[in-house]
């Protein structure tokens, strides 16, 4: 029997918790949507992403941060700087995959949700090398880790910082199709994903192979615009499938711990 479509009305949302900008989302992206956060460099992508597993942590999900390249103590250091008390949260870093144990065990005996940022970082200082078994399949211990939190404990949201490099430690001999089940795999787990992509500095590109944007059911921008010498932070939506979103490029700002996305220095119109 054919499955009765749902209606955009009753898609469950995720909020991306940027005051502002989830209105012009319908509320946020759908529940397990695969969404690319792009961007060059410094433009706030670890940001947006650990702030929308922090605020999911405090009302109940579960959520995995996958950090390939920035250590767990680098990230924490700078979410502290940026004024998250993660005192209010079940913060599990795990730094070695051989304590996914217990980690599940972390997660269970939580009373609400969990944020567990796997900080394969340290790992690969650990062992010297770039390539873990001799497939050199990062993507593999990626999964499984998914897997095992998914069958033993629970996982609502997944973020991978970043895409880029997990193209440097896994083998990406055809892209397109490895991308393919990539993505098939994320939404058979259910999971509302953001993966983050590391954009070109001319910005001639969302992604590396440029499949991603296709694959992925939505694609959120951040960029650093120069004007008259100024830098300014800008956020905007590029897509999101299955939602009536405003596609208006934001100032995106960070003040009193917590994201604006704003309209000529004021909260935009809905
Ligand atoms: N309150 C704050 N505390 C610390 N950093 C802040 C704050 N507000 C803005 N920032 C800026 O956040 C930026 C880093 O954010 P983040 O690491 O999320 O960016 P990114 O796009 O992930 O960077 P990268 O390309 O290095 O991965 C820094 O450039 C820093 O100046
Ligand atoms: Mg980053």
């Amino acid at each position: 029997m054919v499955k009765e479509l749902k209606k955009n009305q009753e898609l469950k949302r995720i909020k991306v918790y940027i005051n502002g900008f989830d209105e012009q989302l319908q509320g946020g992206v759908p529940e397990g949507y695969v969404t690319l956060i792009c961007g060059t460099a410094g433009t706030m992508k670890t940001s947006i992403a650990f702030n929308v597993l922090y605020n999911e942590a405090l009302d109940g999900k579960t959520g995995l941060y996958v950090s390939l390249e920035q250590s767990a103590k680098s990230l924490l250091e700078h979410a502290e700087k940026m004024g998250y008390d993660l005192s209010k949260i079940n913060l599990v870093v795990m730094s070695d995959i051989a304590k996914l144990k217990a980690t599940i065990q972390d997660i269970k005996s939580a009373k609400g949700g969990s944020l567990v940022i796997s900080d394969l970082g340290a790992i690969r200082k650990q062992i010297k090398e770039t390539k873990i078994g001799p497939s050199g399949d990062w993507l593999n211990v990626i999964k499984n880790i998914i897997k095992k939190l998914k069958a033993e404990a629970k996982c609502d949201l997944f973020v991978l910082d970043s895409l880029s490099a997990l193209y440097v430690l896994s083998s990406f001999d055809d892209p397109r199709t490895k991308l393919f089940y990539i993505f098939e795999f994320l939404r058979d787990a259910e999971l509302t994903t953001f993966l983050i992509s590391e954009m070109p500095l001319d910005k001639s590109r969302y992604s590396e192979y440029e499949v991603e944007d296709y694959l992925a059911d939505g694609i959120i921008l951040l960029q650093h615009t120069e004007r008259f010498r100024k830098v300014i932070r800008e956020i905007s939506i590029v897509k999101m499938r299955s939602t009536d979103c405003n596609t208006d490029v934001f100032t995106l700002e960070y003040k009193n711990k917590k994201f604006y996305a704003l309209q000529g220095g004021k909260p935009p119109l809905v």
